[in-house]
């Protein structure tokens, strides 16, 4: 029994096409659970479908251990006790701000003032009540937005990259409120965006869903450690990809060998490594450092490009092996010149080996 969210068997089909296709999750209350994935995977739909503005053609949608939608039940969504915020969260524009964060409570007008007063506190928006949204900043309308999902207590809380519209600096301060906000309610949340950097700082649990099917879940942290395949490694940043073939569990390359258990001989596999975990070490007349156990052997390149990104540099290699791209990432203080010829050493416990697809 869940007092959460249940999604089960999830399908939706457009035009002949499974749109969204057998997708299962559960989000407990308190927790948040991220939809990730790039444009038109679905992941609006899913969302849609548990909101109860749309119907799935076959699966089961639960919340708080109650069937909301299946084959047979389908309460529609103002019955689903689920707050929503999208992208578009437009406000009543001729309504206050407390008539807009008050709309969907029920009860006396005293415990309405309560609950309102208490959630501009909240947002830090005391003293605006009766401010009307057209006189507020985009960040503002976000705030008094989220009090209004959250007053009537939802239960769940679905969103839609509902931080897309901020600009930078100001979605990360409104992201980290409205987690603290959804988090002391004990709200189960649904939140689907296709920005990575969003979702690892959102959720406590990642779905990456891929044409449709979820295709990984788990903790930000071993979604981004442990992709189940490239593209859900390229999902989170810049990939570099080395090619081989197995021999005896082992792939030679010329950055050295890497253990392929599990792979028959003869396997064409793709090592995959983000640039961040790329070791860069210089050229000593000619010469490389010494090969380590962690790092393998060095292979020499040159700087082709380099650009300072702040807290970084992103640097580009031509291969001198094969003539291939190589991108790492350095520190910032370190910005080599294009033409510079440098060492790039592969760290064995951060490169993923996949079978390639052709
Ligand atoms: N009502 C509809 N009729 C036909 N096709 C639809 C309908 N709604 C969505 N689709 C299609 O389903 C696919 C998934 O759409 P969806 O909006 O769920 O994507 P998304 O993952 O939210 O993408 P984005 O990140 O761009 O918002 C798209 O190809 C879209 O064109
Ligand atoms: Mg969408």
């Amino acid at each position: 029994m869940t007092t959460g969210l249940k999604v089960e068997n999830l399908t939706r089909r457009f035009g002949g096409r499974d749109v969204v296709s057998d997708v299962s999750l559960e989000v407990m209350p308190g927790q948040v659970m991220c939809l990730l994935g790039p444009s038109g995977c679905g992941k609006s739909t899913t969302l849609r479908m548990v909101a109860g503005v749309d119907r799935q053609d076959s699966g089961r949608i639960s919340v708080g251990g109650e069937v909301v939608s299946d084959d047979t039940v389908h309460l529609p969504a103002e019955a689903r006790h689920i707050g929503l915020m999208f992208q578009d969260f437009a406000l009543f524009p001729h309504l206050s701000v407390f008539d807009n964060v008050a709309f969907g409570l029920k009860g006396t007008k005293r415990e309405a003032m309560r609950r309102v007063g208490e959630l501009l506190e909240r947002v830090h928006l005391e003293g605006f009540e009766t401010a009307f949204p057209h006189e507020l900043s985009g960040g503002e309308q976000q705030r008094v937005a989220l009090a209004r999902a959250v007053a009537p207590r939802p239960r769940i809380m679905l969103m839609d990259e509902p931080f897309s519209g901020l600009d930078n600096r100001l979605r990360d301060g409104i992201r980290d409120e409205t987690l603290d906000i959804l988090k002391d309610e004990g709200t189960a949340v649904l939140l689907v965006t296709h920005e990575p950097d969003e979702a690892m700082r959102m959720a406590d649990e990642i779905a990456l869903m891929r044409e449709g099917r979820i295709v990984q879940r788990g903790a930000p942290y071993n979604v981004y450690n442990a992709p189940v395949d490239r593209s859900a490694a390229a999902f989170f940043s810049d990939i570099n990809v080395i090619r081989g073939v197995v021999k005896g569990a082992l792939t030679d390359t010329p950055f050295g060998g890497f253990l392929a258990p599990g792979f028959p001989d003869g396997s064409a596999v793709e090592i995959v490594i983000r640039p961040q975990h790329i070791r860069i070490d210089f050229d000593r007349q000619g010469r490389g450092p010494n090969p380590t156990p962690e790092d393998g052997t060095p292979a020499r390149g040159t700087v082709v490009r380099s650009r300072f990104m702040g807290n970084e540099s992103l640097v580009e290699f031509r291969m001198d092996h094969d003539g291939s791209i190589l991108k790492a990432t350095v520190p910032s203080v370190f910005l080599p010149k294009e033409g510079m010829a440098l060492w790039l050493m592969i760290r064995r416990g951060r490169c993923f080996v996949f079978r390639q697809k052709d």
